[in-house]
């Protein structure tokens, strides 16, 4: 039986899906909003546009047929799925708006296990553009998801960004022939290696995150029980005095179990509920359906905190993963060529009281979910 109230209740729910992946250069359809994860107007579904249609007076990014061109985007929640692991891509389609069939692909890669669903990725891809000139063609940027809790209109996100090609007033020789111009796009090599490993099942752990190119910093601490079905993550940004995702203190839950993450922000006494994709579990390489292709043994570790500590790495693509060598495999960093770095240190077993896992009575409270596809609703609400 359906009731009104369930009705009224996923009208009010669906006002508040919220969002993935947000392409500012070119700028996506809609305008778009990064400042929080889940950000409504980067929410986007159904193919090929996430059924946002452009128009002939539609705002238009003109860019020069044949040239390199740097696709910048978000990823603006990770919904990275050990099940079958996902992909991102951007492609390319000429006309107004073109059909799901018109769109080629210039550049795909592997998504990554961000282990934890709250998460703000920036991403900079440089493409080729097609070489023929038009006045209304499409840039596209899919995060194709995999993950059966994000179903709705299937589970991949699209953004597109209207574009116009116009002809090269240089003589420079442009790429000439669809091999050159568009990037090969190479499957993975995945292979089981006797390194791959897991996370103790519980531990707790400090973390820096640092992103250069915004002089960004946070640190915090993670708390990771696997048997329990729990998560918890503090992480104070920048200054931590603000109210904002880069300048704030928060508290983030995740309860395996519920399917819940709540995300309180501990300045503005605000508690926003997440619907949560499956466990982002803390395990390393293809043995364990990681999309990171294991790399080296007992190397120096990546990370400036201490010369003498040895790692394991793997990478997936420009993410390098890294475990402390010998040491129950403790996660030691993620890291990215452009520097952004999560460092973990002094990773422990020590038992974890339930306390850290209970969340904060506010976030208890909401009943509003911030981000959650319909299939999630059906299967946790
Ligand atoms: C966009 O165009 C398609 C194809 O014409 C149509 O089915 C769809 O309803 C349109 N969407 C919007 C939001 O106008
Ligand atoms: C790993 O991937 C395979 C194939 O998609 C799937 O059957 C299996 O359940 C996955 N294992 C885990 C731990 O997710
Ligand atoms: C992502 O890029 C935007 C736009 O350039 C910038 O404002 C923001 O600080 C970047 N965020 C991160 C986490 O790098
Ligand atoms: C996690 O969710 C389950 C199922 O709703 C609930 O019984 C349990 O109390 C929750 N755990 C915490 C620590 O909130
Ligand atoms: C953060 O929000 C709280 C509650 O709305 C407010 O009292 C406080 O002044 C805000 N802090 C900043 C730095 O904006």
């Amino acid at each position: 039986m359906f009731s009104f109230f369930a009705l009224f209740l996923l009208m009010i729910v669906y006002q508040n899906v919220q969002s993935h992946l947000c392409v500012w250069a070119p700028v996506q359809r809609g305008g778009f909003d990064i400042s929080t994860p889940g950000s409504h107007i980067c929410y986007r579904k159904p193919g090929p546009c996430g059924n946002v249609n452009a128009s002939s007076t539609s705002p238009r990014t003109t860019l020069t047929a044949g040239s390199r061109y740097r696709v910048e985007f978000q990823q603006n929640l990770n919904h990275y799925y050990t099940g079958q692991p996902g992909s991102l891509d951007v492609s390319f389609a000429v006309g107004l708006n073109p059909s799901e069939s018109d769109f080629q692909v210039l550049h795909s890669f592997s998504d990554y296990n961000a282990m934890n669903q709250i998460t703000q990725t920036n991403f900079t891809v440089s493409v080729n553009l097609p070489n023929q000139p038009c006045d209304q063609c499409v840039l596209r940027v899919r995060y194709l998801s995999n993950n059966p809790e994000e179903e709705d209109h299937g589970t991949t996100f699209h953004q597109c960004s209207d574009v116009k090609l116009t002809a090269s007033t240089d003589d420079t020789p442009h790429s000439s022939g669809p091999s050159e111009e568009i990037s090969p796009i190479v499957p993975p090599i995945r292979q089981n290696d006797p390194h791959d490993c897991c996370a103790p099942e519980s531990f707790t752990t400090n973390f820096f995150h640092i992103i250069p190119s915004t002089q960004s910093h946070a640190q915090g601490m993670i708390y990771y029980d696997k048997k329990a079905q729990q998560m918890r993550v503090t992480v104070s940004t920048n200054h931590g005095q603000g109210n904002t995702t880069y300048d704030g203190t928060f508290d983030m839950w995740m309860n395996f179990t519920s399917g819940y993450q709540y995300y309180y922000n501990r300045n503005s006494g605000a508690c926003d509920l997440y619907g949560l994709d499956y466990w982002n579990d803390w395990c390393f390489g293809n043995t364990f359906n990681q999309s990171e292709d294991f790399v080296a043994a007992d190397v120096r570790c990546s990370g400036g905190r201490s010369p003498h500590e040895r790692c394991d790495q793997w990478r997936n693509g420009g993410f390098l993963f890294e475990t402390y060598a010998n040491n129950q495999c403790f996660p030691a960093s993620i890291s990215r060529q452009n520097g952004e770095r999560y460092e973990y240190f002094e990773g422990r077993t020590e038992p974890i009281p339930p306390s850290v896992f209970v969340p904060n009575p506010v976030c208890v409270k909401k009943r509003e979910v911030k981000h959650a596809s319909p299939g999630w609703m059906r299967f946790h609400l």
